[in-house]
């Protein structure tokens, strides 16, 4: 087990108490999913077991790294969407992951400074870390909380000091329901989108299994031989429904390089249908 406190001799004052969320230990035995995503994007917040994880996937299907970085570029472009365009100022990031090197409040901020962020995770190595990272002005916080909890999270303090849920704001669920098993999936989704205020957003990504590619298989064999039981590739339709009767903002539910591609989305890209995501509207 690697202990947090290791981690925060750098960052606790000599003399005080240790917060709760910095005495948590990791367990370093089984892959955890933000740890084998963060190894997937060459983070350093992984451990052994969950670089072997990754290792074992890219090694039969070498190109599969592209799907985290494709994965990350789409949600810059949707929250750079989401706070330029749309005018959202409240962003809840659930299932948001390890830091990256550009995180939701990076995008969001650098266009409207007031745009608050939420992130939300439930492995706590997510706080742990995101404290330092996430958690860096009054308008970011980061909270640990179960997706398929909604109450816990919509009724946590913290998140609803920040976020005013009768006004808009947006959503980000991107390579969370994809952990999903059938059925909790859609139900999660459902559940999302009945605690929309009118003119908030839901933007949904995960990965997809367009029927005709044998590299699905080599993907979820390899993860499942190495100790990772989530993730499962689903057709289009069932990644249509995540959005009910929400209006599809355009272009639609799509590969994500096809998501208002900028200058630097790439057209070609070797996973190009293998993952999907859109963004649903709520009227009111
Ligand atoms: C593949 S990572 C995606 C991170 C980020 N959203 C992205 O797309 O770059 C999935 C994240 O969802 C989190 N997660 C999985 N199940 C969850 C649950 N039931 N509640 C909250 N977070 C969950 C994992 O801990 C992990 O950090």
């Amino acid at each position: 087990m690697a202990d947090v406190n290791d981690f925060m001799k750098n960052v606790a004052p000599e003399d005080g108490e240790l917060p709760e969320w910095a005495t948590v230990t990791f367990d370093t035995s089984t892959p955890s999913i933000a740890r084998v995503y963060d190894a997937f994007l060459n983070g350093k917040d992984n451990f052994a077991v969950d670089r072997q994880v990754a290792q074992a996937i890219l090694e039969v299907v070498p190109e599969s790294a592209r799907l985290a970085q494709d994965n990350r570029a789409w949600i810059g472009r949707v929250v750079t969407w989401l706070v330029g365009e749309a005018g959202i100022r409240q962003i809840i990031d659930l299932g948001s992951g390890l830091p990256a090197s550009s995180n939701v409040h990076d995008y969001a901020q650098r266009i409207a400074p007031d745009t608050r962020v939420a992130y939300v995770d439930n492995d706590p190595i997510v706080l742990a870390h995101g404290r330092a990272m996430l958690d860096v002005n009054s308008r970011t916080t980061v909270i640990t909380a179960d997706v398929r909890d909604l109450d816990d999270v919509f009724d946590n303090d913290d998140l609803r000091a920040l976020i005013d849920l009768d006004q808009p704001f947006a959503i980000l669920l991107a390579s969370v329901l994809h952990h999903f098993p059938d059925g909790q999936d859609r139900a999660v989704a459902r559940m999302l989108r009945e605690r929309m205020s009118p003119g908030s957003y839901l933007a949904v990504a995960n990965v997809a299994d367009p029927g005709t590619d044998d590299r699905v298989e080599k993907l979820v064999s390899a993860a499942r031989a190495n100790g990772m039981d989530t993730g499962f590739w689903r057709p289009y339709p069932q990644h249509r429904m995540y959005f009910g009767d929400l209006d599809l903002v355009p272009p639609g539910l799509c590969p994500v390089n096809e998501w208002k591609p900028d200058e630097d989305t790439p057209t070609e890209s070797p996973v190009h249908h293998l993952y999907l995501g859109g963004v649903g509207y709520y009227g009111g």
